[in-house]
């Protein structure tokens, strides 16, 4: 009896832990399966490319890391914005209206477009209608962002001028289109030369446009280079962009740094080009508070209602305070525009001396420096210190990036790689640069001067 039961409660015993066993094992396959199916599931989509990696995050994350004592990568100043642009945000957030604090129109706080309005219409010539032809986004960003969402299609090609501001590439793939690129190329090697140097092959711009091209998108000023665009270098754009029936995105985000005697000339006022030309601003750039993330689009009616109908799916509106605060400095600068002291002058007449000194404290230890036309950007031939600095303890692919990280940690100086800014099969002619951002205060760029030296020095 006592031997049945033994034996029956061995059995029983058997039996459930073989119906654990099998119940652990089915469990385990239906995590592995739901593990894998998650991991696949939550993947990346595949249309957005190697947009995962972006120089941005990865260079903030190295200054955070390092701590270098000067960090001439990010482009924005470290020094205060005008004290009427910041006044103005201050009485908005103090003031008594208490609308101020709530949605404003979608498509632009009405103040702030009546005055875009005001400032551009003389501009290009013609009187912008403010609430159908200019749209205000979250910075230029989000203007780029629906003017390429809401005209490219699937299969769609756009032309990107190389070296090129890094999201553009994202957003093309993004909205289903084919980036075509093609690079700025130096004319010569020689020292002092200029961001003029820099020049689009005329052929293959031409050979570029297929019946397939939907856009070209131009950055004048240019970042990195500080390109400014000459008159005849537009006119073979635009005729090209008439002739193949192409839309051009313009983004004019630097378009009150620019150097004597050079002029800033917008695409949109060639003839025939207003109506297939999007051109975009920056309130970030204009009054360098790039933290207020308040840029704007303008173009005829029939291309913003495309803009507008991407805009109003994702953002809907801008923050009204920050677009309060934006109308309220235009008028400002409105009613001084004559004046030298308007803010859209006296920027780049700040912006010069700084300019030059930067680049000659890049030249004077051992970088070629391309003098910029416009922006607040030097890019800089690193080679002639290749021997210097012995780049083996970094694993990235391209030398930009092994240098500029290794000159970081070393030197204390930090700059941005430019081969970001270039197709996966142009980075090379990126690697033998670095780029310098020149608004910081006349103290960091001493800084600088003093930290070259002393790395030289060691060497
Ligand atoms: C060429 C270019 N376009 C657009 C932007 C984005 O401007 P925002 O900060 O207004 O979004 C930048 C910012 O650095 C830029 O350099």
């Amino acid at each position: 009896m006592f031997r049945s039961r033994h034996l029956l409660n061995a059995a029983v015993k058997k039996q459930t832990e073989s119906a654990v066993a099998i119940t652990n094992n089915i469990l385990r396959i239906k995590l592995n399966t739901s593990a894998a199916v998650m991991t696949d599931k939550f993947r990346l989509p595949a249309r957005y490319g190697a947009g995962e990696k972006s120089v941005w995050v990865e260079y903030i994350q190295l200054a955070a890391d390092y701590k270098p004592a000067v960090n001439l990568g990010q482009g924005f100043p470290d020094y205060h914005a005008p004290k009427h642009v910041t006044k103005a945000l201050a009485d908005i957030a103090t003031s008594d209206n208490p609308l101020l604090m709530q949605y404003t129109r979608g498509f632009g706080h009405p103040r702030l477009v009546q005055n875009l309005s005001k400032v551009y219409s003389p501009l290009i010539g013609r009187e912008l209608d403010p609430f159908n032809e200019i749209l205000v986004t979250s910075g230029a960003y989000e203007a780029l962002y629906s003017a390429i969402l809401g005209h490219v299609d699937t299969g769609d090609e756009v032309i990107v001028i190389e070296p090129f501001f890094d999201c553009y590439d994202f957003m093309i793939k993004c909205a289903g289109g084919i980036p075509k690129f093609i690079a700025l190329k130096p004319k010569t090697n020689k020292e002092n030369m200029t961001s003029a140097d820099w020049v689009l092959d005329e052929k293959e711009l031409s050979s570029l446009f297929t019946n397939k091209t939907k856009m070209l998108i131009l950055n004048t000023p240019h970042n990195p280079l500080g390109k400014v665009f000459t008159k005849e270098e537009l006119e073979l754009i635009a005729n090209l962009c008439k002739k193949h029936n192409v839309l051009c995105v313009s983004d004019e985000v630097y378009e009150w740094m620019v150097y004597e005697p050079n002029k800033h000339i917008r695409i949109a006022t060639l003839p025939d080009m207003w109506e297939r030309t999007i051109t975009i601003g920056s309130a970030g750039k204009t009054f360098s508070v790039t933290g207020w993330k308040i840029g704007w689009a303008y173009c005829p009616a029939n291309l913003m209602r495309n803009l507008q109908v991407v805009h109003q799916n994702c953002v809907y509106t801008c923050p009204t305070p920050t677009q309060e605060a934006v109308a309220r400095s235009f008028e400002i600068e409105l009613s001084r525009i004559n004046s030298p002291e308007c803010y859209f002058y006296s920027l780049a007449r700040e912006l010069l001396p700084k300019r030059d000194f930067l680049v000659r404290t890049l030249k004077e230890n051992g970088f070629n420096p391309t003098i910029p036309d416009g922006g607040y950007f030097i890019v800089a031939d690193w080679t002639n210190l290749g021997k210097k600095i012995d780049l083996s303890s970094e694993q990235d692919k391209y030398k930009d990036y092994r240098f500029t990280k290794k000159f970081a940690k070393e030197a204390g100086v930090l700059a941005i790689p430019p081969s970001a800014f270039y197709s996966e099969q142009h980075k090379t002619l990126g690697e033998d640069f670095a780029r310098f951002c020149f608004i910081k205060k006349d103290e960091n760029l001493a800084l600088t001067e003093k930290l070259l030296k002393t790395w030289n020095a060691s060497k």
